[in-house]
């Protein structure tokens, strides 16, 4: 059985072999409020230093709380 993960509310997803690389968007959400820790491959310098939107399968958080428009 492959790898999944759900967020606290939505629905689960199933991984796949392109998932959890930070290469391909198909992850990428709005952030709402605090700051990601980006650690994918695929945004540009100026969409991280926005911090309006982060590829949730590899980046994590800079601050304690991280709100994600799922
Ligand atoms: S699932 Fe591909 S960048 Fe996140």
């Amino acid at each position: 059985m492959s790898p999944s993960w759900r967020s606290s509310s939505g629905p689960e997803y199933e991984s796949s072999p392109h998932r959890e690389e930070g290469a391909c968007g198909t992850c990428e959400n709005p952030v709402l409020e605090g700051v990601p820790d980006h650690r994918d491959r695929l945004l540009t310098d100026e969409e991280e230093a926005s911090g309006d939107v982060m590829l949730i399968c590899v980046s994590g958080a800079l601050a304690d709380r991280l709100v994600l428009e799922l």
